[in-house]
């Protein structure tokens, strides 16, 4: 495919002018149109909702949607809908999920709600003279926003407080104005923006009209308005506890000492090594970014929040921790986690609507603590094949069928493939000289 030069309007056409503008880049126009059109929707009112939810949409890119079930959260069992393109990343979550059903369950509270949003501006005055019209400044701004927020009161939710921080010894003359907000259910990225840019606007006409000022004190010049995706106050806490002598693992030979003992090194090394602490946090992302994007969340909202969080001892660290004492084995993730269960694509999107339906319509704090468990669940299950089996060994076995599939494998070679690999290690080179045996005709699919 060669692109020339810079296409201009592209925006403007309509879908099928970009589909055929698109196509007409590639050696076989027909064939690029034929394959992008077959993923499109059925019925075209479905479409038309998928191709709004973003710009320029040409099709759609299907992930597929799965569930884990028997998660024990707090005594109630809930089937948990993940969408993930990773094999083994629902098989994780649901073994561990069980293994933990069997040992008393997750166990999961919300410790606080709060996000935060900021006004960045810069000012040449006296700081102690913005001291005292604060208060003042700090009533001329809520009542201000009272058409933008008053729904969001009636729902519990609203300002909750707004700071005034000096930060001019890092930038010259720079001012911050931190808000803090309570959503309730929504995750209230569009409440939280749109209270912040008519903050701004207030800002601005409150300088040029304050009595206190002199003239070369009314110029405020606002650099940005934004919620902050760093959410240290809207954290939820997870665990799973049992006795250590019930992580006998009978399908490993290995006590339950022992595998605890590699276990703690395993969090241990987490901790002290940034390296291994990415790939342990990764972990527990496949959880929550899989439930995230079931139920309409902005995943990466969460994981920029969260990263910052595993650095707030000045360091990238493990997000779970580990306490152990002569018999009890108490593993636990806390995190922050700006979820919603209203507003945004939660309810737009059909799936995702599905998705909240099957978790019983959960309030945020609820679905909150249902990430995070998933999130404990696919980590717990990756170190424990980690520190026993490898990670391997499952993981090859759930990618089979991938494998199988870039060899276009029918139905019947599938069958034989999973029952022979039962016994035998995967891996592609395996499965290529599983095919050309088994297979009369030629080897389609791949390039030899
Ligand atoms: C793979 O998606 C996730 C793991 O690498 C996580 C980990 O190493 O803890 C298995």
């Amino acid at each position: 495919m060669k692109i020339n030069g810079i296409i201009n309007g592209f925006s403007k056409m309509s879908k099928e002018e970009k589909l055929k503008l698109i196509a007409g880049f590639f050696d076989n126009p027909e064939k690029v149109l034929k394959e992008l059109k077959s993923y499109w929707h059925k019925d075209p009112k479905k479409q038309t909702l998928f191709d709004e939810f973003s710009e320029n949409t040409l099709s759609n890119f299907y992930f597929p949607f799965g569930i884990a079930p028997n998660f024990l959260i707090n005594g109630r069992n809930y089937m948990v809908p993940m969408v993930i393109e990773e094999s083994s990343v629902i098989a994780a979550a649901s073994s561990s999920a069980k293994f933990w059903a069997e040992r008393g369950g997750f166990k999961a509270e919300v410790l606080s709600t709060n996000k935060i949003g900021q006004v960045h501006f810069l000012w040449n005055g006296e700081y102690q003279k913005l001291l005292q019209v604060l208060p003042d400044l700090k009533k001329e701004l809520i009542l201000g926003v009272k058409n933008i927020t008053s729904n969001m009161e009636a729902r519990g939710g609203g300002i909750l407080d707004i700071e005034l921080l000096n930060m001019a010894d890092r930038i010259p003359d720079y001012y911050q104005l931190r808000v803090s907000f309570e959503t309730v259910d929504s995750m209230g990225a569009n409440f939280i923006n749109s209270v912040l840019e008519e903050f701004a606007r207030l800002l601005k006409t409150y300088f040029i009209k304050c009595p206190k000022f002199r003239d070369e004190e009314r110029d405020c010049e606002i650099i940005m308005s934004i919620l902050s995706n760093y959410t240290p106050d809207c954290i939820v806490r997870a665990y799973v506890e049992c006795e250590i002598k019930d992580l006998a693992l009978p399908d490993i030979e290995m006590t339950a000492e022992k595998f605890v003992w590699k276990f703690r090194k395993a969090v241990d090394i987490a901790t002290v090594d940034e390296y291994r602490a990415t790939t342990h946090n990764k972990g527990i992302f496949n959880g929550i970014d899989a439930v995230a994007l079931a139920t309409g969340n902005d995943f990466r909202a969460i994981e920029a929040g969260a990263h910052t969080y595993a650095c707030r001892a000045g360091k990238y660290q493990s997000l779970t921790k580990l306490d152990l004492d002569d018999k009890l084995f108490h593993y636990e993730l806390k995190i922050p986690l700006a979820m919603g269960t209203v507003g945004g694509l939660t309810s737009l999107h059909p799936m995702a609507k599905f998705s909240l339906e099957m978790l019983g319509n959960p309030n945020a704090r609820e679905l909150m603590m249902v990430a995070a468990c998933a999130g404990l669940s696919n980590n717990f299950s990756a170190v424990k094949s980690l520190v026993t089996k490898g990670i391997q060994v499952g993981h090859m076995k759930m990618h089979l069928l991938n494998i199988l599939n870039v060899y276009q494998a029918t139905q019947e070679e599938k069958t034989k493939a999973v029952e022979y690999f039962k016994t035998r290690k995967v891996s592609f080179r395996a499965v290529s000289d599983f095919i050309h045996k088994n297979r009369s005709g030629p080897v389609l699919g791949i390039k030899s």
